[in-house]
C-alpha cells in the first residue's frame, strides 16, 4: 500500500547522525558501526553518490546510499525503520534509484547482504534482483554476503567475476 505522508528527497548534512543511528541500529547489527556519522556526511557530500531519504513528515523514516559509476551502481545501504516497513517504502525508494541510474546510463546495479537475511533478499527479488555471488567472510571476516544484481542494459565495461582471493 502506497503511503501518501511519506515523501523522498536527498539527505541533508544534518541528517547524517540520524541515518548513521539507523544504519548501526538497523543493517550493522553485531558488525560493529562502520557508516558512522562521518561516513555518512562524506557520502552526502560526494558527487558520485546519493543519499535518498523517506521522510514521515519531519522524520526520517528510511534511508537509502547508492553510489554511481561510469556504468554499474552499488547500493551500499537501505533501511526502513521498524515501524514503517511492508509499507512500500523501500520499494519506492529502489524504484527512484533506479529511475535515476537509467537516467545516468547505468548498466547494472549491485548490493551485498547479509546471506542470512531472508526478508531483504526475498524484498530484492520481488524488484528483479538475482543472486549474483555467495562471499565467504565479507562482513569482519566472520559473515557471509549475498551479492544481488540487477542489469539494466548491455554493459561495455563487465563487471569482474567475484572469486574467493587465493591463500599465501
Ligand atoms: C528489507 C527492507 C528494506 C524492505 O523495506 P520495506 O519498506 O519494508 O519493503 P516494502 O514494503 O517496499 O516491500 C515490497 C515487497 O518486498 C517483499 N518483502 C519486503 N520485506 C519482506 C520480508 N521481510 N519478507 C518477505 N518479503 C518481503 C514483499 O513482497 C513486499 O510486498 P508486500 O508487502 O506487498 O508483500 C526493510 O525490511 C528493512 O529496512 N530491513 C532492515 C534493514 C535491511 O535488512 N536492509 C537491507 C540490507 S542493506
Amino acid at each position: 500500500m502506497a503511503d501518501e505522508n511519506i515523501t523522498l528527497r536527498l539527505a541533508r548534512l544534518n541528517e547524517a547522525p540520524v541515518i548513521a543511528a539507523m544504519s548501526r541500529d538497523l543493517i550493522e547489527t553485531g558488525l560493529g558501526w562502520s557508516w558512522d556519522s562521518e561516513r555518512v556526511s562524506r557520502a552526502i557530500r560526494s558527487r558520485d553518490t546519493a543519499v535518498l531519504v523517506a521522510c514521515d513528515r519531519m522524520r526520517v523514516a528510511a534511508f537509502a546510499i547508492m553510489y554511481f559509476g561510469d556504468e554499474h551502481a552499488h547500493l551500499n545501504l537501505l533501511a526502513v525503520r521498524t515501524s514503517h516497513q511492508r509499507r512500500g517504502i523501500g520499494k519506492r525508494m529502489v524504484n527512484w534509484l533506479i529511475e535515476s541510474a537509467l537516467t545516468a546510463g547505468i548498466a547494472t546495479v549491485t548490493l551485498e547482504l547479509r546471506a542470512a537475511n531472508a526478508g531483504a533478499r526475498r524484498f530484492y527479488q520481488t524488484l528483479g534482483f538475482t543472486d549474483a555471488a555467495q562471499i565467504p567472510g565479507y562482513y569482519r571476516g566472520r559473515e557471509t554476503a549475498l551479492r544481488m544484481s540487477r542489469t539494466l542494459r548491455r554493459a561495455n565495461i563487465e563487471l569482474p567475476r567475484w572469486s574467493m582471493p587465493s591463500k599465501g
